[in-house]
């Protein structure tokens, strides 16, 4: 079963007079399941791919089928609403509410997604993440690691058929960014949640079950 199919996406970008041609002829089939990393040098892409395949953006041409779904025909409201109701996002620098502990900044995903508070399931997601006994910590008292784990658990904590992070590790230093991508694995292979992440690092390169390749917006032709 695919999670995912592109066919012929290119996203073009207006800059003043011109245009930035951020991805060109993009076909790619992802199962669902699947542990995937893009990777590509700095502007290849990466970012720009995430965010279409994730329904923050529309692509310039082509298609995206998203779950069974073509994005296409989709307008504003329908496309916000497949995004909550399929994708779970994690960033780079973790986005977290510093005014909220832990288990309030799962609990705002759960709102935002139009699901009652529910503070027994977020934070059976916070004990998943392995951050059981932090759940009235605020962000500035967690460690970076810890930070990106409520992150995660904010992510699945709505059970996403797909979770996106876009460079998750880059704010981590090494050691913590593996504890990160393990348990982003574990995830994946307990509940099948497809994970796709970008990265330049070559530890959480290792570790993914996929790699794709960009350069200049384009799809490298893979083994
Ligand atoms: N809003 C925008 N307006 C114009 N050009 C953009 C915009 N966003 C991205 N670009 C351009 O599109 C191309 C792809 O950018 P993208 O952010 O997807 O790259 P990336 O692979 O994620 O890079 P990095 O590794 O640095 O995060 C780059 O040339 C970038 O300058
Ligand atoms: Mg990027």
């Amino acid at each position: 079963m695919r999670i995912c199919e592109l066919r012929g996406v290119g996203r073009r970008y207006p800059l003043g007079e011109t245009e930035v041609l951020a991805l060109q002829g993009v076909d790619l089939d992802i199962d669902a399941g699947a542990f995937l990393a893009f990777a590509g040098p700095s502007g290849s892409g990466k970012t720009t791919l995430l965010n279409l395949i994730g329904c923050l953006d529309r692509p310039s041409e082509g298609h995206i089928v998203l779950d069974g779904q073509d994005l296409g025909g989709l307008g504003e409201a329908e496309l916000g609403r497949v995004r909550a109701e399929k994708v779970g996002f994690v960033f780079q620098s973790f986005n977290l509410i510093p005014v909220l502990t832990a288990v309030e900044n799962v609990e705002v995903a759960l709102r935002l997604g139009g699901q009652p508070k529910d503070r027994a399931r977020c934070a059976a997601a916070l004990a998943e993440v392995g951050l059981a006994d932090l759940l009235d910590r605020r962000p500035a008292q967690l460690s970076g690691g810890q930070q990106q784990r409520v992150a995660i658990a904010r992510a699945l904590v709505k059970r996403p058929r797909l979770v996106i992070a876009d460079e998750p590790t880059a704010n981590l230093d090494s050691h913590t960014g593996a504890a990160v991508l393990d348990l982003m694995k574990d995830l994946n292979q307990r509940h099948g949640t497809t994970f796709l992440f970008s990265t330049h690092d070559p530890m959480v390169l290792e570790r993914a079950g996929r790699v794709v390749r960009l350069r200049d917006g384009r799809v490298e032709a893979g083994p």
